[in-house]
């Protein structure tokens, strides 16, 4: 995945295909939907398992990765985004399960119940609004997360619903680091 054409300073979405020899081809979820029209053949090429490469992302910024013919972000979280996730006590959100398939189903929603590694800076999780299935915008929102535009639903810095008529935070789908660089979904 070439990052040659990144532009420092900011934060972006960029959107990759997890299918063999494509590059990022557009920046912004918004654009998912279209994206996704033009391309119905990657839903079938979906493998049950990707490995992603995470040796780009800075910290900062996410990537959408797409896995079973649905975006996964992959967030590379600053400490701002950490502090500011692991401040929010339990009793203050809507959903308080984990919803991280890596962990057990009781597990609270605490954020280090939510991200891959125990620093807290990589979180995964399903790009798709729990919702109707709009895909929330990074950066956005209220509470220093994601906002769907759908109907207004914000998510905090964990992925946690927090306003909205979303009733479930982002899951977390399986997911581990591979080695240093490399996540495996699935
Ligand atoms: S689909 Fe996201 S708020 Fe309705």
């Amino acid at each position: 995945m070439s990052h040659a054409d990144d532009q420092t300073g900011t934060r972006r979405d960029f959107l990759y295909y997890a299918t063999a020899g494509a590059g990022a081809v557009a920046a912004g979820a918004a654009v998912w939907p279209l994206v996704n029209q033009m391309n119905p053949s990657a839903d079938t090429r979906a493998l049950a398992s990707i490995m992603v490469d995470v040796s780009g992302v800075e910290v900062g910024t996410q990537i959408t990765v797409k896995w079973r013919g649905k975006p996964v972000f992959v967030r590379r979280r600053n400490q701002a985004d950490i502090d500011l996730a692991r401040s929010v006590a339990l009793t203050d959100l809507v959903d308080t399960n984990a919803e991280n398939a890596n962990i057990d189903a009781s597990a609270q929603a605490e954020d280090k119940n939510r991200t891959l590694d125990e620093a807290g800076e990589w979180l995964v999780m399903m790009g798709v609004c729990t919702h109707l299935g709009c895909v929330p915008l990074g950066d956005a929102g209220d509470f220093g997360g994601w906002f769907c535009p759908c109907h207004g639903s914000h998510y905090d810095s964990a992925g946690r619903i927090r306003k909205g008529p979303a009733p479930r935070n982002l899951p977390v789908p399986v997911a581990k680091f591979e080695n240093e660089t490399t996540i495996k979904l699935g």
